[in-house]
């Protein structure tokens, strides 16, 4: 049991002395080291400079709420589980406070039994997390680069670490902007092919003749101006990997060549008979649905299934909440350097906000976003005002949320019920155990709320 190890440690937040007592010596009993902060600012400074294994933080308090708080201590450890403690009052502000990525929250009075639960709960998954990035750091190329320990950042890394090896063909499907050539990088990096040339070809970036002889070649005197022999990237790539970038662009006669060389692992330049053996890895990409291209009949169904050995999908950053706080200090980092700017710290209002934001753009996006941001900040605090006009507007949207529906407890009960049981995936024996709640009652409530 997670509380049996005197190693973890638990942070405890409350401005009420007697009550963070009375926290302190009963989670010392259950085998926890604790920490005290008597306020919301003062538990920020204690996560800026200590690691802890969880938060228990009371949302209201006189200096900086728990809510503040929360949003601040995500943004320096994104994976440190936080667990709020709220009155009746403060219920509405606990369930923002999931939604924004806080760990679990428990009413007052106290259900003792529930704390120990939740803080087990929250240890061990703080414990998984913590194993997962150890594995990240093991893998320097994939670490370094692609940023984010959010569930599905961590399945897409462990799909890599899996597929990265073998010398599958790779197609790569996501929306634009989600990182789909630094996933097709960390799989070239990580293979026996690391060292071998990593060659890229945007296919929607040439007319149809011009993409053909930069992919295999032309003889010399193929065309006008072609006056010397030359190589195309399938030579330039052997023995290593070619990048086939938005490979849903090619026109029919370009795929049946592609094909070829992909089943023969030979080719022909432009103007030539002479076939030219390769070996070369390749890696797809492409934004578009494939599969539903391939039914309309623009993507030929036999290069399709040649590419998709094996697919690997990147996620919208919008399914990957927990990941923008680790970005946004990432890029913030990055473009404070190369732009020489003093950087300490993002607002919680502006981190809020970019929390809140769709991001269509996805993580490029959010790399301009924050570029920009840096870049007109006034003084060494990123602030909401030198975000893009487009994500500014996004606080109108929220503000005009609220003012036409006020939250009730009953829609702020709702809104964690489902959220407890997206988290479980569903499954609704564990989010009933979760909220505290039996089965019965949660399908009785689901059913009320026409989920069910
Ligand atoms: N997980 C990540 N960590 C750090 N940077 C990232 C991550 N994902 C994407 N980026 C950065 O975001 C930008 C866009 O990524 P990338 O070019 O790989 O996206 P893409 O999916 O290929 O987009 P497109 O479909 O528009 O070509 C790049 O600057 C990249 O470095
Ligand atoms: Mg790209």
């Amino acid at each position: 049991m997670a509380g049996e190890n005197k190693q973890t440690s638990v942070l405890v937040v409350d401005d009420d002395q007697v009550h963070r007592y009375m926290l302190c010596s009963m989670l010392t009993d259950w085998g926890y080291r604790t920490i005290e902060a008597d306020d919301g600012s003062t538990a920020v400074t204690a996560v800026e400079n200590h690691s802890y294994d969880a938060v228990l933080m009371d949302i209201r308090m006189a200096r900086m709420d728990g809510h503040e708080a929360f949003l601040r201590i995500q943004a320096i450890a994104p994976a440190l589980p936080v667990i709020l403690m709220t009155a009746y009052s403060t219920v509405e502000s606990a369930v923002e406070t999931i939604q924004q990525g806080a760990h679990d929250y428990l009413t007052k009075p106290l259900d003792f039994d529930r704390l120990r639960l939740a803080l087990e709960r929250a240890v061990d998954h703080h414990q998984v997390v913590s194993q997962k990035q150890q594995v990240k750091k093991n893998k320097p190329d994939l670490e370094t680069r692609l940023i984010g320990s959010s569930p599905p950042m961590m399945d897409l890394l462990e799909m890599i670490s899996y597929v990265a090896p073998t010398e599958a063909t790779v197609l790569i499907s996501g929306e634009s902007g989600t990182g789909k050539e630094l996933v097709a990088e960390a799989l070239h990096v990580n293979s026996e092919r690391g060292n071998k040339p990593f060659v890229k070809v945007n296919c929607a970036a040439l007319a149809e003749s011009l993409l053909e002889s930069e992919l295999f070649g032309h003889e010399r005197g193929a065309f006008t101006g072609a006056e010397t022999r030359r190589e195309g990237k399938f030579v330039q790539a052997d023995g290593g990997t070619l990048f086939l970038d938005e490979i849903g662009e090619t026109s029919k006669a370009m795929q049946v060549k592609l094909l070829r060389v992909l089943q023969e692992h030979e080719l022909q330049r432009v103007g030539g008979e002479e076939t030219v053996r390769v070996d070369v890895r390749i890696i797809a990409a492409t934004n578009r649905d494939l599969e539903e291209e391939v039914k309309k009949n623009h993507f030929r169904e036999d290069l399709y299934y040649r590419l998709n050995v094996v697919m690997i999908v990147v996620p919208p950053l919008r399914e990957r909440g927990d990941d923008i706080g680790e970005l946004v200090t990432y890029f913030a980092g990055k473009f404070a350097e190369k732009n020489r700017r003093d950087f300490e710290g993002i607002t919680a209002e502006c981190m809020d906000l970019l929390n809140s934001y769709p991001w269509p753009g996805n993580v490029r996006e959010l790399e301009n976003a924050i570029e920009r941001g840096i870049i007109l900040m006034r003084g060494m605090e990123l602030t909401e005002k030198s975000l893009p006009l487009t994500i500014q507007k996004q606080i109108e949207k929220l503000t005009k949320q609220t003012d036409n529906q006020p939250v009730s407890l009953f829609e702020a009960e709702k809104q964690l019920i489902l959220k407890t049981l997206d988290k479980t995936s569903g499954n609704k024996s564990e989010a009933s155990r979760r909220l505290g709640i039996t089965p019965k009652t949660l399908l009785n409530k689901l059913k009320k709320y026409g989920e069910m």
